[in-house]
């Protein structure tokens, strides 16, 4: 047998085709929710490698599988292998999270390209609160806040700021306050916005339009008294509000549910555990809105709660994205999988 090559992309290759453009990833996750709300997908339980309890998590860390095949004009299929070792930036100098992906061909099934997975992963996780602020968030909201400076509210901010033309100010909260002046300091180069750090996370919700929560805190921060009618929670990190925020929000949407209470890590998951959440609350997931089949926003006094535990099917449908991109432009490596294959 022939010699066979697989695509070689390195985080620079990703980010040169094209995994580094906020505006494609938005519109690839739109689509996602909807082929997922159609049932155009395969997405086996989310795999947790880890070394211990749910708690372990944020003090050693874990590695999550997660495969998926996505249907429509995608038809792609693979794999997102990433690793979190929450004290990586503070003990280490090096990043929290890093992924790897594997692409397959839907017909051979062979592996068809390797690519780094942590920046697609990033943006992917973005561009779904990008989606969902889209249809849930107020149209013309002004205010962001951003509890965590870390990774994933940089990408959390760029897609927010994309759909949400209005914004003009923004506070950022982190334990750390100097990771929140180096967020303030990267981010606001991107666009004309005022950045303020704020000295609480209360400051960061109290006069918020829309409100991130991406950090890796293990105990809940956000109190229910702190939001204001009208807004738009997103919630991206595991435990990171009182129940009370989920108990008087007026709708809850979330990517899906059926993964997020197999997960388990999430407060929302763990309200469920523990016999504090009625799952008939959940108002839709994000495809039955994108597919017009709810409702999103309907009224300008709702305070709405949006959590994505994220999906193997988004980082492959962006993957398969750049990979088409990298394709066209010649970018990235070959490299041989096998000169002969030792066995046919
Ligand atoms: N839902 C999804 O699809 C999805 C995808 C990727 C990551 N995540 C989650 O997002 C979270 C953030 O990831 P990241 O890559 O930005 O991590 P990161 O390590 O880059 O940043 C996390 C930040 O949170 C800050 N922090 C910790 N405790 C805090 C607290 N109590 N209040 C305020 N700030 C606090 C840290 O100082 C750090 O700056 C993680 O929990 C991760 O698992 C979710």
């Amino acid at each position: 047998m022939n010699d066979y090559e697989i695509t070689f992309l390195s985080q620079s290759d990703v980010r040169q085709a094209s995994g580094f453009d906020m505006n494609q990833a938005i519109h690839v996750m739109e689509r996602v929710f909807a082929l997922h709300d159609s049932g155009d997908y395969v997405l086996p339980n989310k795999t947790v490698l880890r070394w211990g309890d749910n708690e372990s998590e944020t003090v050693i860390g874990r590695i999550n599988s997660m495969p998926g095949y996505i249907g429509g004009e995608f038809n792609a299929c693979g794999i997102k292998w990433i690793s979190s070792s929450p004290q990586n930036p503070f003990k280490r100098g090096l990043p929290r999270a890093a992924g790897l992906i594997v692409l397959n061909d839907p017909e051979t099934l062979l592996p068809i390209a390797v690519m780094d997975g942590t920046l697609i992963s990033a943006m992917r996780t973005g561009a779904n609160s990008g989606v969902a602020a889209k249809y849930l968030a107020r149209p013309n909201s002004r205010v962001l806040g951003l509890i965590g400076a870390g990774v994933q509210n940089r990408t959390q901010y760029m897609s927010l700021s994309t759909v949400l033309p209005h914004l003009e100010t923004v506070k950022v909260y982190d334990v750390d306050v100097s990771r929140a002046q180096r967020f303030v300091k990267e981010m606001s180069t991107m666009k004309p916005m005022t950045f303020e750090v704020v000295p609480n996370a209360e400051e960061a919700v109290r006069e918020s339009d829309v409100f991130v929560t991406a950090t890796v805190t293990k105990n809940p921060i956000v109190k229910a008294e702190w939001i204001r009618e009208g807004s738009l929670y997103v919630h991206v990190g595991s435990n990171e509000c009182h129940f009370e925020v989920i108990e008087q929000t007026d709708k809850i949407v979330v990517d899906d549910w059926t993964e997020l209470k197999h997960r388990g890590v999430e407060t929302i998951s763990i309200m469920y555990q523990e016999g504090r959440f009625d799952e008939n609350r959940i108002y839709a997931q994000l495809g039955e809105v994108v597919n017009g089949k709810k409702m999103g926003r309907e009224n300008e006094h709702e305070k709405i709660y949006f959590n994505s535990v994220g999906l193997g099917i988004e980082d492959v449908a962006l993957a398969k994205e750049v990979l088409s991109y990298a394709r066209i432009h010649k970018i990235g490596k070959k490299i041989n999988l096998w000169d002969a294959a030792v066995f046919v």
